[in-house]
């Protein structure tokens, strides 16, 4: 049995019990929800990758608290990384380091690297503090799903699997933290987010930014899966291809097809009485409903028509990335 509850000091207790005990628990943070467990403890850190089918060698993130000493956990923190920390944590940034090994083999694999979060959530904050463990944690998600924004999404993956979601409601971030490589001369973007190439690059004067290329080794491994899928068929069209996109519509739905699309602020005034739902006006707001639209597409709907939306740079970067890891295939005629 999966029990959600607010988070107050009777669940958190329960919650460091869990952890103790070598269990995961779910909790929320800024961007997305996370499954947990203590970094240190490479039984508990094995139980993530099997409660959510994740392969071995895509590392976990590990969360601290804000008052948390990260000299326990790596060995050098350049300049740069101490700007950035300074100005945007706690925050949707993950900086990766050289780890001291503190924590298990496990949570990198076998990487000697080691990546940090700091989540501003107030009920994450709350969770690591009570802990006041470094907790391993990815999306709290079936493995290739699409990340849980709210308690409900995360039952509805993992339900019967953990003991404990820590309720702390709708996350406003909606994608999962940028990721940060700050082991070289200056901070590479490994994954884009909230917390933009740009807005790195203007703080600290440089920042790159780390494109895979198929079959190259990744720096980032979790980059070579396909992520965040919805569990329906998916349909993905240019921002000029509206016309081409109804038409799917019209015909799939002349067929009793239950489609539905999804578009930007400007694509509303397009799609006429069909069934759509819209993403947002600015790249927060996309980023903010990205996730919970598609799911709410995949429990209602038989097919997803993606219009993608025209802006592109800063914090669309990221938006950009989640939907066509979700939606990738582009339809052909
Ligand atoms: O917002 C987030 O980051 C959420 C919440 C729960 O904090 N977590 C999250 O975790 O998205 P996950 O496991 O879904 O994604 C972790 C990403 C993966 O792309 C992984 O490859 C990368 O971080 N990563 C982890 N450790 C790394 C390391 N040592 N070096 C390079 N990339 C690393
Ligand atoms: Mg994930």
């Amino acid at each position: 049995m999966t029990e959600i509850l607010p988070i107050n000091e009777n669940s958190l207790k329960r919650a460091k019990l869990l952890i103790l005990k070598g269990e995961t628990v779910a909790f929320p943070t800024e961007t997305v929800y996370g499954l947990g467990a203590d970094a240190c403890n490479t039984a508990a850190v094995n139980k993530i990758f099997e409660i959510k089918g994740r392969p071995n060698d895509n590392p976990l993130i590990v969360h601290v608290h804000k008052d948390f000493d990260i000299s326990y956990l790596v060995t050098e923190v350049p300049e740069y990384a101490k700007v950035l920390a300074e100005k945007f944590l706690p925050g949707p940034l993950t900086m990766v380091y050289k780890s001291k090994g503190t924590v298990s083999p496990v949570v990198s694999c076998g990487l000697d690297t080691l990546a940090i979060r700091i989540p501003s959530h107030e009920g994450a904050q709350r969770f690591l503090k009570y802990v006041d463990l470094p907790v391993a944690a990815p999306s709290a998600n079936i493995s290739k799903h699409v990340s849980p924004t709210s308690a409900q999404h995360v039952l509805a993956d993992l339900q019967g699997k953990i003991d404990l979601i820590l309720d702390g409601g709708v996350c406003s971030g909606g994608i999962e933290s940028t990721v940060l490589d700050c082991t070289g001369e200056i901070p590479v973007v490994l994954r884009s987010g909230l917390i933009s190439r740009e807005m790195v690059e203007e703080t600290v004067g440089a920042c790159g930014e780390y494109v895979y290329r198929e079959g190259a080794v990744a720096r980032s491994p979790g980059m070579r899966y396909k992520h965040y899928a919805p569990r329906c068929r998916t349909e993905m069209f240019a921002p000029d291809e509206y016309e081409k996109a109804l038409a799917l519509y019209d015909f799939e739905a002349a067929k009793g097809v239950k489609a539905c699309i999804i578009c930007d602020g400007d694509g509303e005034k397009f799609v006429g009485g069909r069934k759509y739902m819209c993403l947002g006006a600015t790249p927060e707001e996309m980023a903010s409903n990205l996730y919970s639209e598609l799911r709410e597409g995949e429990n209602t709907c038989d097919l997803l028509i993606v219009i993608s939306p025209k802006q592109s740079g800063g914090v669309m970067a990221g938006v950009m990335n989640r939907l066509t890891k979700a939606c990738g295939k582009r339809y052909e005629n």
